[in-house]
């Protein structure tokens, strides 16, 4: 792990692996947007997750990528871990780079093949924990997941509709008319996650709507958040 010591970063790539660090603490405007709105809402859906014990995490993670492998997901075979670090064999490319650099169609292909994904672990009964664009990977013409660092399992019945929200706000960066995520809506299809997301968005919505003003400091969030809303209402 001698890369991973010498080099800034999260994870570092080694030949076929990637060695991921443990985390630190983390406190980004989504954290504190999230904590916000649990903590006055009690609403489930923004329970936070985060890890308080780092190492902890990293044993986590581990475990629930093996549970999505045994699912039949590609995802990174775990091939260390160490209350310091984890050890991945590389699982392909971030879906969320290949984005920023495609086109108009291939991003619509991409945006589908990822909902449809989504969809089926979901229908399977599974949680990734996140799923943002990031948390996605291609790798030939294989899809697949890779960061399972959040445990929603005390989220019980919404971590599902968690997933979906954060997999759609990640689409709504590269989405700014909404279409986009639309389109993910239609490709994730009819499963009652997406009813129940729609459900508690509606209701709070307004009160979304209301911390306008502070888009300063919550800025992209929010925006997508409220892009999010709109799509669903
Ligand atoms: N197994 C893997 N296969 C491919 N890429 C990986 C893998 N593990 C990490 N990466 C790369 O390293 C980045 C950071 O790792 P990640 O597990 O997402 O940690 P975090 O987002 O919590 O910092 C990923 O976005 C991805 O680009
Ligand atoms: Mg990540």
């Amino acid at each position: 792990m001698a890369a991973l010591a010498a080099s800034p970063d999260r994870a570092v790539r080694v030949g076929g692996y990637w060695a991921k660090r443990a985390a630190r603490a983390q406190t980004n405007a989504w954290h504190r947007l999230q904590k916000c709105a649990f903590e006055t809402l009690r609403i489930k859906l923004f329970a936070p997750t985060w890890a308080e014990d780092p190492s902890a995490a990293l044993a986590g993670e581990a475990a629930r990528l093996e549970r999505l492998g045994r699912g039949g997901f590609h995802v990174p075979d775990v091939a260390r871990v160490t209350p310091e670090s984890l050890l991945l064999a590389d699982a392909g490319r971030e879906v969320h780079e290949t984005m920023r650099h495609a086109d108009a169609e291939t991003r619509l292909a991409l945006v589908r093949r990822c909902a449809g994904l989504l969809a089926k672990l979901h229908r399977d009964g599974l949680w990734h924990g996140r799923a943002s664009l990031r948390d996605f990977v291609l790798q030939g013409d294989t899809l697949g997941f890779i960061d399972c660092e959040e445990d929603a399992s005390r989220l019980g019945d919404w971590a599902r509709p968690r997933d979906l929200l954060l997999f759609l706000q990640s689409i709504a960066r590269f989405s700014g008319d909404g279409a986009l995520v639309k389109e993910a809506l239609a490709a994730y299809g009819d499963l009652a996650v997406k009813a129940q997301l729609a459900k508690t968005l509606r209701w709070i919505s307004p009160a979304i709507r209301a911390l306008s003003p502070f888009r300063q400091s919550l800025g992209r969030d929010l925006k997508q958040m409220l892009i999010v809303c709109e799509a669903l209402a």
